[in-house]
């Protein structure tokens, strides 16, 4: 397991020390946002006590600290994901904002009767964007659909894309499923066809190290907040060819080269798509997130996510009445089930007695529950702080949950 070593992690993440209903957090709600390690959270603070002031507006020299950690951070995450130029990388609030940004500029590009290609499995934030698009536009959703493990369908994919298709926007690993999507094989016949391919890597920038070079995508979102960095930011990757030839999604301050009344000049990539003061202590933030995760021995934690997930599904199936939805043979630390006759909202109450944290519902994902015939599920989703003692206390409490409700 090289040089990870999870006791290690943990003293590096403040929350773990907090109880909950006099219990020790057992925290796994990691595909909603993982906790943070002291280093971000002491990045943030040194922001706002030692260098507050806006960034690329001030001479001063406060303005040049906050601009060049600032610009500094965003060659942490060129770097990260092996983007060809920092120029590729435009700070958003989050996922969903960049997945907006997309279909608002790219959206200006089509015309009625072009088609974009998602698939069943996508999280809200990867279709509403659309529909209001097609709407507008007079453009038609494409989804291509699941099978009942929760994999996507590579052949009903195929016969989908078309001339028209216009886009593909497809999530890299599921946020309810936990499956993992075979995006270079999708890449490859997107670009075949012509097509571009925007991905959501809102989980999977946590359970694999993006390399945007070899995946080719054209197009990739993430958000800070669930790779141990602060919440209210989050980036959009763009292959910089495409980038300019997309309108900007907003107006205003820096993302101008020259304004005046007679018509205004945009700002050169990334600050085109990057208007108003930005999330400057956020994005710092997310700086030191990268810093501290490329510390991390990364074959070792992955390892050990495999590991959780298979004792952790193990556990679970050996629950009378539990059924694990999601089951496909690629995925990643994400286990969602129901249980005979418990609503998963009761389940996650009764456990959270006993300090575990998971998510219920349907996790902004309701074509995946319409698919399964279910209104919501219960999602442990772990992280590389979890333990094997963590998942024993997770079982007792949905035990000791299903006694009540017997
Ligand atoms: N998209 C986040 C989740 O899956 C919030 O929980």
């Amino acid at each position: 397991m090289g040089n990870f070593n999870v006791e290690a992690i943990r003293t590096d993440f403040p929350n773990l020390n907090v109880p909950v209903h006099g219990k020790p957090l057992v925290y796994l709600d990691n595909g909603a946002t993982t906790l943070k390690p002291q280093s971000v959270i002491d990045a943030i603070n040194h922001h706002y006590t030692q260098e507050t002031s806006n960034v690329h507006r001030g001479v001063h020299t406060l303005s040049q600290l906050a601009t060049s950690a600032y610009e500094g951070a965003r060659v942490k995450v060129q770097k990260f994901l092996n983007a060809a130029s920092e120029r590729e990388i435009i700070f958003t609030k989050g996922t969903t904002d960049a997945i907006n940004l997309v279909a608002a500029s790219l959206g200006d590009t089509l015309t009625t009767g072009d088609e974009i290609l998602i698939t069943e499995m996508e999280h809200h934030s990867n279709i509403v964007p659309w529909q209001i698009l097609c709407k507008k536009k007079g453009c038609n959703l494409k989804v291509a659909p699941i099978n009942d493990q929760g994999e996507l369908i590579l052949d009903e994919f195929k016969k989908l894309l078309s001339p028209k298709t216009k886009i593909v926007a497809i999530v890299y690993m599921s946020n309810s499923l936990g499956t993992i999507n075979p995006v270079e094989e999708i890449i490859k016949l997107a670009h075949a066809n012509g097509t571009p391919v925007l991905l959501d890597a809102a989980q999977a920038v946590s359970h694999t190290h993006i390399d945007v070079k070899a995946l080719d995508c054209d197009l990739l979102a993430f958000s800070s907040h669930k790779l141990f960095g602060p919440t209210g930011c989050g980036v959009l990757y763009g292959k910089e060819s495409l980038l300019n030839d997309l309108s900007p999604y907003q107006g205003g301050g820096d993302m101008i080269e020259k304004v005046s009344f007679a018509g205004t000049t945009f700002n050169t990539l990334p600050y085109k798509f990057e208007a108003g003061t930005p999330n400057i202590a956020g994005v710092i933030g997310l700086g030191a997130a990268i810093d501290y995760i490329e510390k991390v021995d990364w074959e070792g934690m992955q390892q050990h996510k495999k590991e959780l997930l298979t004792y952790a599904t193990e556990q679970l199936e050996q629950i009378e009445g539990l059924r694990i939805i999601g089951t496909a043979v690629n995925k990643i630390a994400i286990l969602s089930f129901v249980i005979d006759n418990i609503h998963a909202h009761d389940l996650g109450t009764l456990i959270d007695q006993e300090g575990v944290a998971v998510r219920t519902g349907h996790h902004c994902t309701m074509p995946v529950m319409e698919h399964f015939g279910i209104t919501a599920t219960t999602r442990a989703s772990f992280s590389w702080y979890n333990t094997h003692e963590e998942i024993d206390i997770l079982v007792k409490a949905i035990k000791q949950a299903k006694e009540i409700f017997k």
